[in-house]
């Protein structure tokens, strides 16, 4: 086969534009100067070294593979049978290998690592740099002039836009999509959302054990991952509001069969785009993590976004901070009707019209200057965007909720900030001051949550610590705790509840989260004592405890709060905790945080 002198036209779903800045210069007849392709470095030349790398690759591919005209595109696939919910990107990488293909690419499966969220403890957000690190240095490591990266489940896309961000050469993302709807009983079933509900009706009597495991096999119905407005779908969504997907491809459900056209699409697409020279650095700009931070608060996305946001941003040394969150996204009104947030599934706003027509609603909200891997604008796929069911995806108009972004919190308890996600809390509770009820440890919490001689009423508030980046480690998802059964029985089914922790994307509830410095790391959260008065005032963006300042400063943490927070030892977690900073930076490893570059100049031999 002859390798092509120009590269191939993107199909609808790529909707390629005119190259413009650095691309604009990197016409497609460049692509065929060698000194252009990084891959030319291992493949190029008479050496001995340029004969290795070829011999040991050659395995039936022709010599013009080789002559540093083709670009050589990796794969970066997080597909294991231990990613149940990325166990179908097998399928959806050849689709992408055949783009590649088509349009006189190389393309390379790279297995990169995968983390599966319900499987891996203590839990998935410990390996989320490590899986991170891993991708960067292989990609640095290789004789690739572009990646494609696979992802689904919470941490792949994250981990893999961190990587790109750091690595810097030309990069899409595939999101791998969400399973179809499940059903229970002729109502929908939401992974995640209904399983806390149910769960919770279970302790409350509300249901009886029997039908709670009967309900199981009828929650994940097909491949893909959560299909709620959880961490998985805001990512995939949020990737795309970045301007790493081909516009109008994230939301496309697993199942659905333009999932592989727009594989195959972008797959076409990344060649064009190693020829225009469109890096992460040209797509993932201060605008286009404003226009995400706009869309994370239109879609009522994962409160797991922001700390993500930060890391991805941080690879870039962007001017984002946590404060954006707030004065960017707060005032954004909610339009998606999802669980958590509200009652529908991913398989339902896909069919509304995606994503795009939820951009389309704020579009005035968006940075018109943001780039996408289409070579054009974010604002420039909006136009035939259109909602089909506005029970689904409301109008600017008739928003679901008026103000629905994330709400940054500081005060006395979280110096360093904290947030809450109002459009998944109880309106009542957003102003609240009520008696704390401390909890050390996840353990510390689960021994005594449901002893009926706990003091805990309605009123109370729930502080659970030991749960941040470095305490736990890692930052579970268990800021969302479980009510005291008492109160269930007596049909509470919201509290304020404060950990320095996570929440579940697809968890709900008057939850403050990510509070910083956490109780590991010196925050006052490891100074609250059962009984301190806790204020919680959203309007005023405060989290108090009513504590004099200068008592509050001579208390120390007692020995059961020391005993919260783990001492690793050896391995990933012991260089996870000495060098993992807080989530309001997100939660990146101090070394990892900006870019590596790709350039690797020793040989092996
Ligand atoms: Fe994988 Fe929810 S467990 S996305």
């Amino acid at each position: 086969m002859r390798r092509p002198r120009s590269t191939v036209g993107a199909s609808e779903v790529s909707t390629a534009g005119t190259p413009v800045g650095r691309g604009a210069h990197r016409t497609p007849e460049r692509i065929s100067d060698m000194s252009d392709l990084r891959s030319a470095q291992w493949y190029v030349g008479d050496d001995r070294n340029a004969y290795i790398h070829r011999a040991w690759m050659r395995r039936g591919l022709p010599a013009s593979a080789f002559e540093g005209t083709r670009p050589h595109i990796a794969i970066a696939n997080t597909a294991s049978d231990l990613v149940p919910c990325n166990m179908h990107l097998g399928e959806v990488a050849r689709s992408v290998s055949n783009g590649i293909h088509e349009a006189g690419g190389i393309p390379l499966e790279l297995p990169v690592m995968g983390l599966g969220e319900t499987l891996v403890r203590p839990t998935a957000m410990l390996w989320r740099n490590l899986a991170a690190m891993q991708m960067e240095e292989m990609v640095r490591a290789n004789p690739v002039d572009g990646v494609v990266l696979l992802g689904g489940c919470d941490k792949t896309i994250p981990s893999l836009l961190m990587a790109a961000a750091s690595v810097g050469i030309p990069a899409l993302v595939v999101p791998g999509g969400p399973m179809l709807s499940g059903t229970f009983r002729g109502k929908p079933l939401g992974c995640g959302t209904d399983v806390w509900k149910l769960s919770e009706d279970v302790r409350g009597g509300g249901l009886s054990e029997k039908d709670f495991l009967a309900s199981e096999s009828s929650m994940i119905r097909s491949k893909g991952h959560c299909n709620t407005m959880g961490t998985a779908s805001t990512m995939g969504l949020v990737a795309e509001a970045l301007g790493m997907v081909l516009p109008g491809l994230a939301g496309t459900p697993a199942p659905d069969a333009r999932l592989l056209e727009g594989a195959h699409a972008s797959g076409r697409r990344i060649v064009e785009v190693v020829g225009e020279g469109l890096t992460p650095q040209r797509v993932i700009t201060e605008a286009s993590v404003r226009n995400a931070i706009v869309a994370l608060a239109a879609i009522g996305g994962s409160t797991n976004a922001v700390v993500h946001l930060l890391a991805i941003a941080g690879r870039l040394g962007l001017d984002i901070s946590l404060d954006d969150f707030d004065s960017v996204g707060a005032d954004v009104p909610l339009l998606v009707n999802l669980q958590p947030s509200g009652q529908h599934l991913m398989d339902d706003l896909f069919r509304a019209g995606g994503f795009l027509a939820v951009l389309k609603e704020v579009r005035d909200l968006l940075d018109t200057s943001a780039l996408t891997v289409s070579g054009r604008p974010l604002v420039d796929h909006l136009e035939d965007a259109r909602s089909w069911d506005h029970d689904v995806i409301a109008t600017r108009e008739e928003p679901l909720q008026e103000k629905a972004g994330i709400a940054v919190l500081r005060g006395s308890l979280a110096p360093g900030g904290a947030i809450v996600k109002p459009s998944a809390a109880t309106p009542a509770l957003l102003q609240h001051r009520g008696p704390a009820v401390v909890f050390d440890s996840i353990e510390d919490f689960r021994a005594r949550i449901d002893d009926p001689d706990l003091e805990v009423d309605e009123h109370s508030v729930l502080v659970l610590r030991g749960c941040g980046p470095k305490g736990y480690p890692g930052m579970p998802e268990v800021a969302n705790m479980p009510l005291p059964r008492k109160l269930l029985e007596r049909g509470v089914r919201d509290m304020v509840r404060i950990c320095d922790g996570r929440m579940s994307g697809t968890a709900y509830g008057t939850v403050v989260l990510h509070v910083t410095p956490e109780a590991a790391d010196g925050g006052p959260l490891a100074l609250v004592r059962t009984g301190d008065i806790v204020v919680l005032d959203v309007a005023a963006r405060r989290l108090d405890v009513e504590v004099d300042a200068e008592e509050l400063a001579s208390r120390t943490p007692d020995e059961a709060t020391l005993a919260g927070c783990a001492k690793p030892e050896r391995g990933w977690q012991r260089l996870y905790v000495e060098h993992v900073t807080q989530a309001s930076t997100g939660a990146d490893l101090d070394f990892l945080v900006g870019a590596s570059g790709h350039e690797v100049h020793r040989e092996s031999h």
